[in-house]
């Protein structure tokens, strides 16, 4: 896919990932809108980079996602680029008392139903521009899962599957659909993670900048589904010994599990 002179939807675009997809998607000729709930995130990103659009939006909210698909239909008529990202991770140790069931649903909503909505409600305008495309960011957990973030791990897996079935819907569309998933990548998702669990450095993690090259290099190929790195590995792993990948996470997580 050409990657200049789009128009780019990127929920989560405020920070971590989605922020460094924004500012090199800038730097190829995009137009670039990014969405979060924090206004003053958005505030910070337009700061450093003038030409970013910003919409406060929480994609877990229904109300919230059919107004942003409002303004954007009526303000960015030539969108042809919905990138789904936003997300959050959270650890369970589900045999606790204090697992609360109204924030795992929250996670639900935030990393699998926030984009089965907003693709649902963009695909119609989609399909009639002349070239357009989704991507998708879930995460190498979507392969193997890590006990310790159960929720989030199977929002992931939905991602993947969610992906693969609307791209065969989707074929000989103007729409692609493409997916990413990482494996650990230095943001605060991560920061926050080692916190909750008192870890310093859980293990290696890739730069967001290294990610975003990755993916960018993958959908001007028109590689569909984007392994960057380590999540590749665990992908060959998971494949060929199944009980050897998910050992080797299980291990990380029963560390994580003593901690919460
Ligand atoms: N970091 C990793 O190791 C890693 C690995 C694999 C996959 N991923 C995935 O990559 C994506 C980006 O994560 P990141 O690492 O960049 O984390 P991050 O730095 O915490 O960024 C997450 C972004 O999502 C936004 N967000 C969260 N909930 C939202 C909601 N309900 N509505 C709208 N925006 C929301 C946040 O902004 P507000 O707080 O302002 O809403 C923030 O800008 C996530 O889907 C994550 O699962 C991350």
């Amino acid at each position: 896919m050409d990657l200049s002179n789009n128009t780019i939807l990127i929920t989560g675009g405020g920070s971590g990932i989605g922020f460094t997809l924004a500012k090199k998607f800038i730097q190829l000729n995009n137009r670039v809108i990014i969405c979060g709930r924090n206004l003053e995130k958005l505030k910070a990103a337009k700061q450093k980079y003038p030409s970013i659009e910003i919409i406060q939006c929480d994609v877990s909210d229904e109300h919230s996602v059919e107004t942003l698909v409002q303004e954007i239909l009526e303000t960015h008529p030539n969108l042809n680029f919905l990138v789904n990202n936003a997300g959050i991770m959270k650890m369970w140790n589900i045999r606790r008392e204090t697992t609360n069931i109204r924030e795992q649903k929250k996670e639900i909503l935030t990393n699998f139903f926030g984009t089965v909505q907003l693709t649902q409600s963009l695909i119609p305008h989609l399909l009639g521009q002349k070239n357009s495309a989704v991507l998708n960011v879930s995460s190498g957990l979507a392969f193997v899962p890590m006990s310790a973030a159960p929720i989030y791990n199977a929002t992931k897996a939905a991602i993947h599957s969610y992906s693969i079935s609307i791209r065969q819907q989707l074929q000989n569309t103007a729409i692609k659909i493409f997916e990413v998933l990482p494996a650990a990548i230095e943001t605060q998702m991560a920061t926050d993670m080692e916190k909750i669990i008192g870890i310093e450095n859980s293990g290696p993690k890739m730069s967001p900048e290294k990610l975003a090259e990755l993916t960018i290099k993958g959908i001007k190929n028109d590689t569909y589904e984007i392994r960057p790195g380590m999540a590749n590995m665990l992908y060959h792993l998971h494949r060929f010994t199944p009980s050897l990948a998910q050992n080797m996470i299980r291990k990380q997580s029963e560390k994580i599990l003593l901690k919460l």
